[in-house]
């Protein structure tokens, strides 16, 4: 059992969830089998963060470029989101969870949005843990996005180009709002950060994962909360030595096997 210390926790973590595809082919199953067994490992992982007490926890869930994935796999990925948000509502509205999207949720289907905006709103006073899904997201996208917004001002003359500053772009970032990933973590085995979180990602600790989303577990993310509190972040200054935690600071995972 992986120990990690109760008060050092990631204020934010952020997970690429990867491998559905790979755990089907695996199994000679379909890939929409894995990404249903991908949802299973969602619902395991946002219980594991929100009894941790992790303040927030974002979940790359589809890309932007992954619309260009064949149309029955897209039409299965956005089903299988439906059924998620229809089935967790009960448990995410009863634990304080906050449900957030960012992306470009505009281009999901109307049955997809319609739950999505619907548990946003009813959770939006819920304080417990944010839960942000990043859907039809790209990171070069709201980047992209957010230099247009300050480009029309310049030229509208409301805003001086000397004004285009880190801070002034940061604004119009949607995922800057949920503040910066403390640690990221990729499932899977893909050692990329596939256009996540650019802009937040910086200064972010990063921990690459081999097992395949579908097989993920409350033991995975206590093993990369380990590995992130053994490290040392120093965000371009020089040192600071944390005093090590004493035994009874350190906590393990005690939920029934997962399922
Ligand atoms: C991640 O699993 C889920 C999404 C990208 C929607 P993949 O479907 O990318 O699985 P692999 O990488 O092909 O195994
Ligand atoms: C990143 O995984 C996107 C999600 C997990 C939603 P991909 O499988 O799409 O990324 P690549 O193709 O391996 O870079
Ligand atoms: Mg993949």
């Amino acid at each position: 059992m992986t120990l990690i210390e109760a008060r050092n926790l990631p204020r934010h973590v952020a997970i690429v969830m990867d491998g559905n595809g790979r755990w089907a082919e695996l199994r000679g199953r379909p890939r929409t089998a894995g990404h249903r067994a991908g949802s299973h490992a969602v619902r395991r992982i946002v219980r594991t963060a929100r009894r941790l007490g992790i303040e927030q926890l974002t979940l790359y869930a589809f890309s932007e470029q992954n619309w260009g994935r064949p149309d029955d796999e897209v039409d299965a990925l956005m089903n299988l989101l439906q059924e998620f948000l229809v089935s967790e509502r009960d448990e995410i509205l009863q634990n304080g969870i906050q449900l957030r999207a960012v992306g470009n949720t505009q281009k999901l289907p109307p049955h997809v949005r319609e739950v999505l905006d619907e548990l946003s709103v009813r959770s939006s006073a819920n304080r417990r843990m944010v839960l942000s899904l990043a859907l039809s997201y790209g990171g070069r996208e709201e980047i992209a996005c957010a230099a247009r917004t300050l480009a029309q001002q310049v030229r509208d003359g409301t805003l001086d180009p000397a004004e285009v500053t880190e801070e002034a772009l940061a604004r119009h970032i949607p995922s800057v709002s949920f503040g910066d990933p403390d640690l990221l973590i990729r499932t899977g085995g893909e050692v990329r950060i596939s256009n996540f979180l650019l802009w937040g990602a910086a200064y972010a600790e990063l921990f690459f994962s081999r097992t395949l989303w579908p097989d993920y577990t409350a033991e995975d993310l206590y093993e990369a909360i380990a590995a992130y509190q053994g490290r040392q972040r120093r965000f371009g200054l020089v040192p600071f030595v944390r005093p090590s935690a004493r035994p009874s600071e350190l906590v393990g995972h005690t939920e029934p096997a997962p399922t």
